[in-house]
């Protein structure tokens, strides 16, 4: 039988949550080029219930989420615990988003008190990591200004908040990506939300997958710190074989929709903060890309460059991935729940024909 590998083409389920059709990205049929205008909130909205709210239900949605990025204090003071170097952030939000399960409310835990603390839970990790006091909510603002707000300790500007939250918004779904899939194979057996999470967390942090923002930063130092030449460092990884992080997509052969959105930002942002030449490296390296081996740049490519301009440390930048994609999570556990059918595909067996446990050959 000759299997796609990594069920590459396979089309293994119906979503109705977004999609990647003809390598083009739509949220419930909103094209993300038109769909990232709107607001983080709106587009939480609509992956959750299907359809965009109106002015007032949009208000009420965005008060609720503001109002429960508020954490248990077990929460807090586990975190200030197990948060310092030299744990990955991304382990960490693995053993808290476990641990916001195990709280005596949980069974009444419904996404948007869970999307609105894990957001905190995430800006948290990265204070503590900075060694920086805490942040409350301040409840005159949105979830992305909140969100900025309690991860840097300034209210963002209305320019940053807008192009943060185009970030968040082209992040937020890609339909059966690696940890969504994930995500709705626990939710198959009817596991609770913070299983589904817990096990999304874990596939996104692999460098195949959301881990490669932060390599991709990684290869931007050592150009710098090296004084390099941005396509020998290239060159060299070619040459050991090695990928170059950032470039690439299962989906996409012929450029991930989100980096074209991503790069003007990036663009924008290093602009702001001083760090254009990160973008220029950015720029030489990914035309050599796709002159030399027709690979375009990812999502994680421009979002590293983001984030860094943000002020955020490098072995962070996962994390906020999380926090983005934590909505389409969410999404794809509901959908999943609703459909009330155990992901259990079936496997090609290799291994040696059918023999005999004879008990006395060992003794
Ligand atoms: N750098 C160098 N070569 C790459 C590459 C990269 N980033 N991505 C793919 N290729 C090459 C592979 O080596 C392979 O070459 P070959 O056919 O000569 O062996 C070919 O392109 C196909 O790659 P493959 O890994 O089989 O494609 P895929 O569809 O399974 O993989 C990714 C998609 C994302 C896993 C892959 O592109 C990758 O590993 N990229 C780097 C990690 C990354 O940025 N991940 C974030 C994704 S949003």
């Amino acid at each position: 039988m000759d299997l796609p590998r990594g069920l590459a083409g396979v089309v293994i389920d119906q979503t109705s949550i977004s999609s990647t059709k003809n390598a083009r990205l739509t949220y419930s049929g909103y094209p993300i080029e038109e769909i990232c205008q709107a607001s983080f909130e709106e587009v939480v909205y609509l992956l959750w219930y299907g359809r965009l709210p109106n002015k007032e239900e949009l208000q009420k949605f965005r008060k609720m989420l503001v109002r429960k990025m508020v954490l248990p204090a077990e929460t807090v003071r586990l975190l200030l615990y197990i948060a310092r170097e030299p744990q990955h952030p991304m382990s960490i939000l693995r053993t808290t988003t476990s641990l916001l399960g195990t709280t005596n409310d949980v069974e009444h835990d419904e996404p948007p008190r869970i999307l609105a603390k894990m957001l905190t839970v995430i800006a948290a990790i990265v204070r503590i990591r900075n060694n920086e006091p805490l942040i409350d909510v301040d409840e005159k603002m949105g979830v992305v200004e909140n969100f900025l707000y309690m991860l840097t300790g300034e209210r963002p500007d209305e320019e940053l908040a807008k192009m943060f939250s185009t970030v968040m918004i082209l992040q937020a779904d890609h339909e059966f990506n690696a940890s969504t899939f994930t995500a709705r194979v626990v939710a198959s057996t009817f596991a609770d939300y913070y299983s589904c999470l817990t096990a999304a967390v874990c596939a996104l942090k692999g460098p195949l997958h959301g881990g490669a923002n932060e390599r991709v930063f990684e290869m931007l130092e050592k150009v710098y710190d090296h004084d390099m030449d941005p396509i020998d460092y290239v060159k060299d990884a070619f040459k050991r074989g090695r990928k170059v992080m950032g470039f690439g997509h299962r989906i996409y052969k012929h450029g991930d929709p989100r980096a074209k959105l991503l790069r003007p930002i990036a663009e924008k942002m290093a602009k702001r903060t001083g760090n254009m030449y990160f973008f220029e490296v950015q720029t030489e390296i990914a035309d050599y890309m796709l002159k030399e081996k027709g690979l375009y740049p990812n999502v994680d490519y421009y979002t590293a460059l983001i984030y860094h301009c943000v002020g955020l440390k490098k072995d962070v930048f996962t994390t906020i991935f999380a926090a983005c994609r934590t909505a389409g999570w969410l999404a794809h556990v509901m959908e999943q729940r609703r459909e009330k059918t155990l992901i259990r595909p079936c496997s090609e067996y290799v291994g040696p024909d059918e023999r005999h446990y004879l008990p006395d050959v060992n003794d």
